[in-house]
């Protein structure tokens, strides 16, 4: 059920073009989760739960760990809970509704894992808002690092302090933009995803 679910999701993302992450930054993120074994991630920017299914399969397969996911626009939030909910992984995530950079600031707990997929200019007072909790060393991931204009405060923090790569996509092209007969391939966008190890 959880693969036919995921599937799903991925389907009306496209149909509906709800933002998401997609199979290859997703694949990235699953390795990074599994790589850190983290107790408490963090996600801001649910949407309608792609991503969080790809984070709560890892850790439904590792046996540990939770996840604590941000959405401001209450309907997505629902959607996500109702998605988490068939897929049999609602056991391990707590589905909030509100800004993240507000959210994060009430929760309590060490958080050993941040991924920033919200709206782009909240990177950083989503970081600040989390730091005093963030363990040493924790990962925090980010997506959508090619739009660096806007999260400039952001990557300028974690590329001069922490450990940072960043890992580069080439954007697919949307459904119903196909390229017309005689046409040219408009060129590929890239886009990236910024893997930071973030230490005391
Ligand atoms: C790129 S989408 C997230 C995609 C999702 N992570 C996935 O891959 O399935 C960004 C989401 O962030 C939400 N968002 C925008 N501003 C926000 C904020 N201040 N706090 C929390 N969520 C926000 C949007 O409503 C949208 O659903």
């Amino acid at each position: 059920m959880f693969e036919q679910v995921l599937a799903e999701v991925e389907e009306q993302c496209r149909a509906e073009r709800v933002p998401m992450l997609g199979p290859d930054k997703a694949k990235l993120l699953a390795s990074c989760v599994e790589n850190a074994k983290p107790t408490l991630i963090v996600e801001c920017g649910t949407a309608i739960g792609y991503s969080g299914l790809w984070i709560l399969r890892v850790l439904k397969n590792l046996g540990t760990g939770r996840l604590i996911t941000v959405e401001i626009e209450a309907a997505n939030a629902e959607r996500a809970r109702a998605n988490f909910e068939r897929a049999g992984v609602a056991d391990l995530v707590d589905s909030r509704i509100g800004d993240a950079a507000e959210v994060l600031k009430t929760i309590q707990e060490p958080v050993d894992f941040l991924f920033l997929d919200n709206n782009k200019d909240g990177y950083y007072p989503c970081f600040r808002a989390i730091e005093s909790r963030l363990t040493s060393p924790a990962t925090i991931v980010a997506d959508n690092v090619g739009r660096a204009d806007q999260m400039a405060d952001y990557l300028e923090h974690v590329r001069t302090n922490y450990d940072s790569e960043t890992h580069w996509f080439e954007s697919r092209r949307r459904p119903g933009n196909r390229r017309q007969p005689g046409n040219q391939r408009r060129p590929g966008r890239r886009d990236g995803m910024e893997v930071s190890i973030y230490r005391r």
